[in-house]
């Protein structure tokens, strides 16, 4: 078990890893799955959004493009894994992922996340650097701050920006301003964090969609599906990855 002091920037959190995964101390909580996380990313978020069929219906050209939010950046590793599945893609639109985050990670942390999932590229120095830069500017503890990355893709013109606001899930929403038009809903469990899961929350995120927009996570807590729902969500219950039996989907 590895344990790393809280760092001089603000809020970072204080992590250890069991079995290769690190679990927050404040929420008790895993950043993704002991039984795999690249696979737990790629089979709730990414196909539970239904992502390729809508990035392949794109009509692609360098002007078209695709919004995905999501709530709680954690390691990037949802991130990561959306970029590698855009990456492959022969005719890519331009993608805009916007995530959000209170409670940053250790850059230390980020290093090791690096060396457990050798098989994609994730936490490079240049991106380490530049996450550390936008933290350490960061001398007003209440302020929202914005981290922005780009990354061009291998053979054609379009490109898939990042943005992580680094700042509470319900003043984020408020500041967002584009559409989304897939939801990846990855706040710590609804038990250990329900702020992150409340009608009000869920309300902002109807606020920034449209007909079309899907959601995907990986709960099946009664309250979350009321939630969805009492804004105007359709839920679906699906089979869940791993150890748990179910999980949600839905949309507008
Ligand atoms: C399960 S983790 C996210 C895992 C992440 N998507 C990944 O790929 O590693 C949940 C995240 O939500 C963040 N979080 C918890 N409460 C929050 C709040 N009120 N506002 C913003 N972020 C919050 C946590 O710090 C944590 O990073």
């Amino acid at each position: 078990m590895y344990r790393f002091p809280i760092g001089k920037f603000r809020p970072l959190t204080e992590v250890f890893f069991e079995n290769e995964v690190p679990i927050s101390e404040r929420f008790g909580d895993v950043y993704f799955s002991k039984q795999g996380g690249t696979e737990e990313s790629a089979y709730v978020f990414f196909e539970g959004n239904r992502i390729q069929k809508k990035w392949k219906e794109t009509n692609s050209t360098d002007n078209s493009s695709f919004t995905i939010g999501e709530l709680g950046f954690g390691t990037g590793l949802n991130y990561f894994i959306s970029l590698e599945n855009w990456k492959k893609e022969t005719c890519p639109p331009n993608v805009s992922f916007y995530s959000l985050e209170k409670f940053p990670l250790e850059s230390s942390t980020l290093k090791i996340m690096k060396n457990h999932f050798p098989e994609i590229p994730t936490w490079e120095i240049d991106l380490l650097d530049s996450y550390e830069k936008v933290l350490k500017n960061d001398k007003d503890t209440s302020g929202s701050n914005i981290w922005t990355w780009s990354v061009s893709h291998p053979s054609h013109k379009t490109r898939f920006d990042l943005h992580v606001y680094f700042s509470d899930v319900l003043a984020t929403l408020g500041d967002w301003k584009e559409t989304i038009d897939a939801w990846y809903l990855d706040g710590f469990s609804p038990a250990k964090n329900p702020e992150m899961w409340t009608a009000e929350v869920f309300q902002k995120i109807r606020n920034l969609s449209r007909e079309g927009t899907s959601f995907a996570t990986f709960t099946a807590a009664g309250f979350v599906r009321r939630n969805l729902e009492s804004v105007g969500f359709q839920v679906k219950k699906q089979t869940g990855f791993g150890r748990k039996r179910e999980m949600l989907v839905g949309g507008i």
